[in-house]
């Protein structure tokens, strides 16, 4: 692991690190999984974090045992039923959504001089930033359609760092799913897990919440 010393930027995780929208991504999914008649488990919904829309229902399709059910344009159509639901739960989202001790941590972060990337597979974090006014804090973003590969290969978190013309190694990675951490891995970054430490043990740091997710914490875990 490098050390906190090291380190000059931070590469976030959208969904489930800087906003509450697994949520709505979840129940967006489950919605069209049922229709197509695939049952919806919690090892599914794990499985689908930070994996990009046509990935995810690939895995929903493979999960219900119909991978050879459908052509790609029916898919084309599942995918964008998706996304209506997803933005339909989108519009009811307020800053309550921002995950706890996350405003406080940008905001010191920008205060300590450290430079700020996204890395989400979501084509709508623009619209989730902007809706709870976090945009601000973040100098780059990675565009998800440019990527060869989503995660859980490294390219979307080497990339975060490249946007911030900095080194892997100066460069910490916040992620709630395991396809993300093993991306940031990948990338030879140090990573920082929210969640359940069972599901998330690749990761170099690991917090329950995002509540525990401050400076002094990373310092004292990176020692
Ligand atoms: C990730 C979410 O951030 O973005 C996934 O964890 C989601 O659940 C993926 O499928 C793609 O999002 P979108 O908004 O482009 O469908
Ligand atoms: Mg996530």
């Amino acid at each position: 692991m490098a050390t906190f010393e090291q380190i000059k930027g931070f590469i976030f995780d959208l969904d489930g690190v800087i906003a509450d929208t697994s949520v709505y991504h979840a129940q967006a999914w489950r919605q069209l999984a049922e229709k197509l008649g695939v049952t919806w488990t919690d090892d599914l919904a794990d499985a689908l974090k930070g994996v990009s829309r046509m990935d995810s229902l690939e895995l929903i399709l493979k999960a219900g045992g119909k991978e050879a059910a459908y052509t790609q344009a029916e898919k084309e159509v599942f995918a964008t039923e998706k996304n209506t639901n997803y933005l339909n739960l989108l519009k009811g989202m307020d800053h309550s959504a921002i995950l706890p001790g996350i405003a406080e941590f940008l905001t010191d972060l920008k205060a300590n001089g450290y430079r700020l990337s996204l890395a989400s597979a979501s084509k709508n974090s623009p619209l989730v930033l902007e809706q709870l006014d976090l945009a601000q804090y973040f100098q780059a973003r990675v565009d998800p359609t440019t990527l060869k590969k989503g995660k859980p290969d490294p390219e979307i978190f080497a990339r975060g760092a490249e946007v911030l013309g900095l080194k892997p190694e100066e460069c910490i990675g916040v992620e709630d799913a395991k396809a993300g951490v093993a991306s940031i891995n990948g990338a030879g970054e140090t990573s920082v897990a929210i969640g359940d430490a069972t599901i998330l043990k690749a990761a170099d740091i690991i917090f329950a919440d995002t509540a525990q997710l401050t400076l002094a914490n990373i310092k004292k875990a990176m020692a």
